[in-house]
């Protein structure tokens, strides 16, 4: 379905108010490689997913693309593993009901996290110690010449919150289905302090349990879109040199971290911009979420400039105190 003029109030979980020139839905691989051929998909195109990870500064005077290819197929299974196929334009967190439900052991903590398949796999999401680059076993594609390919998680380089679809070079690449690949077998992921102590001293601890405690989790630390206009982290856990961590944990002992396994440590950028006091306060209509330094919102009808303005007063104020770069997860267009 193509329309014109098209509002992405509703594609874009910011609230921010702006229009694409063309707005192109499509239901299927078929549907898509038709839209090609018949040449409806020019330059400027950009693919969305929910719009849940975007920050829109001005009107887009070209395409937007959204996927609302569906199904969900078992693909293969052994007696321990089972490799499920998910559409692109599956809402992620219906998708992760589904296989809660049915018993598949590996999504749970990545619960209630807003957004569709497709970008999952894009994003590399992840939340209380797993990391959805865990779980896929392959990714198909299709590009703007209609050619389809099949990726191995291994050549999708994934790291914290990147893959190569991220890559410039990739951006004539569309997600079409991504096939996940979980455990038959009991196995929790529970390393994670909040998560942890959410269900510590619970009788016991079974699938739907680890989701509704990750739900309460999510719910009590971060805003719903619905009602204040938000994209989840706004920036991204800067990482730091082993050095650097070692001067940084001196001069603040209370400092939060999470070594990685090269040495290197991630320190939560919530943490760096409460420290600058900033949790709470806005700049016009946006403002840094008063429960999650992490998160900026729109309190309503802010633009994406504001939005902007705001990161770069927090970004100034981080690295003036702590002599660290933190850098938005959000794309912004
Ligand atoms: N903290 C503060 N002040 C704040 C926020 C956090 O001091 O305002 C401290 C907390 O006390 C804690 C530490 O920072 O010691 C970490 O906080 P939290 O557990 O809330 O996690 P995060 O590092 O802030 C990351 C992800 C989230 C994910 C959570 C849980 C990124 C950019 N964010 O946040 O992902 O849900 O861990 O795993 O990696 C998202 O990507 O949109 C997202 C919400």
């Amino acid at each position: 379905m193509i329309q014109t003029n098209f509002s992405l109030l509703h594609h874009n979980t910011f609230g921010i108010d702006v229009k694409a020139s063309r707005f192109v839905e499509y239901s299927s691989v078929e549907e898509l490689n038709g839209l090609i051929l018949n040449g409806q998909i020019t330059e400027p195109y950009l693919h969305i997913g929910e719009g849940s990870n975007l920050l829109f500064t001005e009107d887009y005077a070209g395409t937007i693309l959204h996927s609302r290819i569906g199904g969900i197929e078992v693909v293969r299974e052994d007696t321990e593993t089972i490799w499920v196929k998910a559409g692109a334009g599956i809402d992620w967190d219906k998708f992760v009901a589904y296989c809660v439900d049915q018993g598949w052991y590996g999504l749970e903590n990545l619960s209630f996290i807003p957004g569709e398949v497709g970008a999952s796999a894009v994003q590399n999401i992840g939340a209380y110690g797993v990391e959805v680059k865990d779980l896929i076993d392959t990714v198909d594609t299709i590009n703007i010449y209609g050619e389809i390919k099949t990726y191995q998680a291994a050549e999708c380089a994934y790291t914290y919150r990147d893959s190569i679809f991220k890559r410039a070079e990739m951006k004539n690449v569309f997600v079409t289905h991504v096939c996940f690949k979980l455990s038959k077998i009991r196995k929790f992921t529970l390393d994670y302090n909040a998560l942890r102590d959410e269900v510590e001293g619970l009788p016991e601890i079974t699938l739907p349990i680890v989701r509704t405690a990750v739900i309460s989790i999510r719910k009590r630390k971060l805003p719903d879109p619905k009602v204040l206009g938000n994209a989840g982290s706004f920036f991204m856990n800067p990482i730091v040199s082993q050095v650097r961590f070692k001067e940084l944990s001196e001069t603040f002992p209370g400092m939060p971290y999470y070594l990685q396994p090269d040495g290197t440590a991630k320190i939560p950028a919530g943490w760096l911009i409460e420290q600058c006091g900033w949790k709470g306060k806005s700049m016009g209509q946006a403002a840094v979420y008063e429960s999650q330094a992490l998160v900026l919102v729109n309190k309503g009808g802010a633009t994406g400039s504001e939005i902007i303005a705001l990161s770069d007063a927090v970004r100034k104020a981080v690295y003036d105190k702590f002599n660290i770069n933190i850098h938005p997860e959000v794309n912004i267009v």
